[in-house]
């Protein structure tokens, strides 16, 4: 718990934000770097070492001292000295806090046409007043400013001219201001934009930057699993629901029936329009346009934190992919999946290694800026408060949290995130013209590429995947698999985690023209609604957003489909009228039933229509609930359990007394050259010798689960082991790429496992599961246990690898074997022990993790040898005895 005193004053201004019920989130809270306290008492230098305070205020509470400031200002000064527009924003030091909206709406008579008539705005007053209750009685005399400011103004009725006025002030701001250093005015705008959703957007976006950092450490946090699992399902189906109105040509969904050659034609297709856009933006820049990511150097430093959510877990899509309990038919696919995972993570070469890039070009220009996996990378001071781009983050984490279950999903994500994005390309060319070292986006255009590097890869994983489902499940379960692997798709495209630079807020807002179809059909019933009701609404006091029901329901208006959908937009972000999610819950609704204000303005199907609407929306918050039970347990079912077919599980049944029982002595310090023998000879019994062959490659698998944490000597050495364990082709200077999916025979010991099967006569095995089903292990079970925990017991884990690496050593020669897989076992063996003998020197530097390798490598050995039990009597044993 976070109770120490030092703390409170903290924890109370971080309280407006606190997300309630969460134990987890006050096991987060107990981390502070600096008290308010103890920052107060370093005076105005107070500040931390980004020149932000400590201390922020509520945005309600910033809002009204702003409103409170404008209005003083706007009302004393205007007459005096800002004859024109642009001269409000320069105003004795106060840019930073007026907004230019409200400044100009006050100091230029000419505008004060901005505000509605009189007589709406009368009626807005009161509806203020009755029901936002006392909060609004401090704004009083503000509001009576603004009255008599209206009856003194010009007044305009034309909502078309007010609404191009306050573009045209925005058009008008010099490009310098935006250009010079006032990120800040894009948080600002954002923020008003967002009205009455601001405490939506803050809670959301603290919940996901907490779950971000929780699934860094998942073994230290499995309690989220089940909101992960909830927040993943809710981010497909808003995905899912928004793709609906993307037009066919560039929606996976036109291909409805899957087939490889519609597949390709697809990507062609998509590709085709790339070269097409990467063609205009050259002819744009040719022809003396802009940049169009960001205007000079210091916007592109803060575009670069900005999007560093989602590069940092570069990879992490498929980063719980391939464990030792997926399907034996599905080795093939995942295997040809771990090379794209294997190749984001440099194939076990640091500099190579995509998110070690990334933070190496944030280091050079803001030194300092934290790692993703630290929990101050989640601080608000880094402003990195793009909800976007953290969604798009969680969606990378979350899609490849549950291989097994959501397999099809992945790959569809793998398909869309390879494939090369305008942004990418443009950074690559903007980047660099801003003396950046543009080459983490470079590599990523090249690597990526369709004819040898991930694109087509991704393709092709797709296209066996499907094979397979055919295969094994007929044509019907094929297509059905498809709409998976459609959403997952649809998951990557939907959250682009792209940031927009303050000057291009305007340009990015134009292309958000779609529609999904059932927000088209709302969109529809307002229009028809407000074509004859809209001065039935003269006297309502409603108000969505920040205009009034009349308002939003002019006729003329509402003409515009922009002008409907930003009343559709409105209105659902409206916490008064909808809770997203669930229409029985949403006063709207409640309004069209009997006794209701609404009863008989909308049919049964309108009705229909508008719940649907409501239902279809993604509740991240509802997601993210807290998911324990008032007796402390996970809820049961939310999360796999089985741990011999499901991941990931983290079972509170587990013990490490296990491990502990099997040395009866304590463990002195062992060097890796002088470990002592395995005693093994022979061959060994098949009950005890399969279920270790099969589990035992899972040992090291989750060290590279997460990208962020794989940016390191030790894990790159591990993402080698790994390639070695799993038949990868041995690293050269290029990427394998496809050459990797083309090479047969490429299993490693999983293909050496599928032999000794069938040497035993049960080739019809086709899991693990049923391996362990055959011949129960419960070392086996227990090792599957630590594996999922690389953080606690990283010793362990390697020294337990090391142990069935020297196994592997001595059963290269056994003529259970053929004579190519002896080899390939020698092969594998000498990789892990190399790589084995860096990470035990790696150990050496940590008494503790040292003794606990040690340990590992004991513990191991003593089990490795139970397998052999003939080795000195020469006596025969099992495993090979059919062959
Ligand atoms: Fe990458
Ligand atoms: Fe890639």
């Amino acid at each position: 718990m976070a109770g120490t005193n030092d703390n409170d004053e903290e924890k109370q201004i971080d309280a407006q934000q606190h997300i309630p019920n969460s134990p987890v989130i006050e096991k987060l809270d107990a981390v502070h770097k600096e008290t308010a306290h103890e920052a107060a008492e370093r005076g105005p230098a107070a500040t931390d070492q980004y020149g932000v305070p400590p201390v922020y205020l509520a945005k309600e509470a910033e809002a009204r001292l702003r409103l409170k400031t404008d209005l003083y200002i706007g009302t004393t000064a205007p007459p005096t000295y800002a004859p024109h527009k642009e001269q409000v924003m320069p105003l004795a030091g106060f840019e930073k806090d007026l907004h230019p909206k409200k400044v100009s709406r006050i100091c230029l008579p000419e505008d004060l046409g901005y505000f509605p008539s009189p007589p709406f705005q009368l009626c807005a007053i009161s509806t203020s007043i009755s029901t936002m209750h006392t909060l609004i009685l401090g704004w009083i005399p503000s509001f009576t400013v603004i009255a008599i400011i209206i009856l003194l103004g010009k007044h305009r009725s034309n909502i078309h001219a007010r609404a191009s006025q306050i573009s045209d002030f925005k058009k008008r701001i010099p490009s310098s201001e935006l250009a010079g250093g006032h990120i800040e005015k894009f948080r600002e705008r954002r923020d008003n934009q967002s009205n009455g959703s601001d405490e939506q957007y803050t809670l959301e976006l603290k919940a996901i930057k907490r779950l971000y950092h929780q699934l860094h450490s998942l073994e230290e946090f499995p309690e989220v699993l089940p909101q992960a699992k909830r927040l993943l399902l809710s981010l497909l189906k808003e995905t899912s629901r928004n793709a609906l109105g993307l037009p066919e040509h560039e929606s996976i969904l036109a291909i409805r029936s899957f087939s490889r050659k519609r597949l390709k034609e697809f990507q062609r297709k998509r590709d085709y329009n790339i070269g097409q856009k990467w063609e205009q933006y050259n002819l744009r820049r040719k022809a003396g346009g802009p940049r169009e990511l960001f205007g000079n150097r210091e916007e592109a430093i803060w575009w670069l934190k900005q999007i560093a959510p989602v590069k940092y877990v570069d990879g992490a899509w498929l980063g719980h992919i391939g464990k030792v309990t997926t399907p034996f038919g599905l080795r093939k696919t995942i295997k040809d999946a771990w090379q794209v995972l294997s190749e984001e993570l440099g194939d076990g070469d640091l500099e190579k290694n995509h998110v070690y890039l990334y933070h190496k070009l944030l280091e050079t220009i803001s030194p300092g800026f934290p790692t993703a996996e630290v929990l101050d990378f989640i601080h608000p001071r880094h402003q990195l408060d793009n909800l976007g781009v953290w969604k798009s983050a969680i969606a990378q984490m979350l899609i490849s949290l549950f291989p097994h279950e959501f397999l099809p999903e992945i790959l569809g994500f793998n398909l869309h995130f390879e494939a090369i994005s305008m942004e990418t390309l443009k950074a690559g060319k903007e980047l660099k013209e801003v003396q950046i070292d543009p080459y983490y986006f470079i590599l990523h255009i090249s690597i990526d590429n369709a004819d040898s590097g991930h694109t087509a890869i991704a393709s092709e994983i797709v296209c066996e995947y499907m094979d397979y489902t055919r295969r094994i499940q007929g044509e019907d379960a094929a297509q059905k698999v498809w709409k998976r692997v459609q959403a997952g798709y649809l998951l990557s495209q939907g959250l682009p985690g792209v940031a927009v630079c303050p000057n291009l807020t305007q340009q990015a807002k134009i292309s958000n023209e779609y529609s999904a179809p059932v927000e088209l059909e709302v969109m529809r019933i307002f229009n028809a609604k407000a074509q004859v009701g809209h001065k039935i609404h003269c006297g309502s006091r409603v108000k969505i957003g920040s205009r009034s029901l009349e308002e939003w329901l002019d006729p003329a208006a509402m003409e515009s489909k922009q002008w409907q959908r930003d009343l559709v937009c409105a209105l659902s972000r409206s916490k008064y009228w909808i809770c997203k999610g669930d229409s029985s819950k949403s006063r709207f609704i409640r309004e069209l039933a009997w006794n209701g204000r609404m009863f008989g303005c909308f049919t049964q199907d309108e009705c229909d229509v508008l719940r649907r609407w409501i239902d279809d929306f993604p509740n991240t918050l509802l997601a993210l609930e807290d998911s324990r039970t008032k007796s402390g347990s996970i809820s049961e079912g939310a999360v796999p359990e089985d741990i011999l077919s499901e991941y990931p599980v983290f079972q509170s049944s587990f013990s490490l007394k296990f491990f502990d029982t099997a040395l009866q002595s304590p463990v002195s310090p062992l060097l890796f050259d002088s470990l002592p023998d395995l005693d093994i000879v022979g061959r060994p019994t098949s009950e005890a010798f399969l279920p270790l062959w099969f589990s035992h490659p899972c040992l090291l698998q989750a060290f590279v689960s997460v990208p962020f944490r794989t940016s390191n000597k030790l894990a790159s050495t591990i993402v080698r082991i790994l390639r070695a364990q799993g038949g990868f082709d041995i690293e050269q200077d290029c990427v394998a790429g496809m050459d990797e999916v083309r090479r047969p025979d490429s299993f490693g010991l999983s293909g050496i496992g599928m032999k000794l099967l069938a040497r035993e006569g049960l080739s019809e095995l086709s899991s693990f599961k049923e391996v362990l089903q055959a011949w129960p292990s419960e070392f086996a079970v227990h090792m599957l246990h630590i594996s999922t925990r690389p953080l606690g017991y990283k010793g362990l884990l390697i020294g337990m690898t090391t142990a069935f690496a020297k196994m592997h050593v001595v059963f290269a020669s056994s003529p259970v074997l053929a004579a190519d897989d002896q080899l390939n076992l020698q092969g594998i063996a000498q990789r892990e022990l190399e790589g084995l003998e860096f990470c035990w020197r790696d150990m050496m530097h940590d008494d503790k993790e040292h003794i606990e390798c040690c340990k590992g490598y004991l513990i191991a050995k003593k089990e490795i040898q139970k397998c052999f039990p003939c080795a000195k009597t020469g006596e025969k044993s099992v495993v090979g005895h059919t062959g």
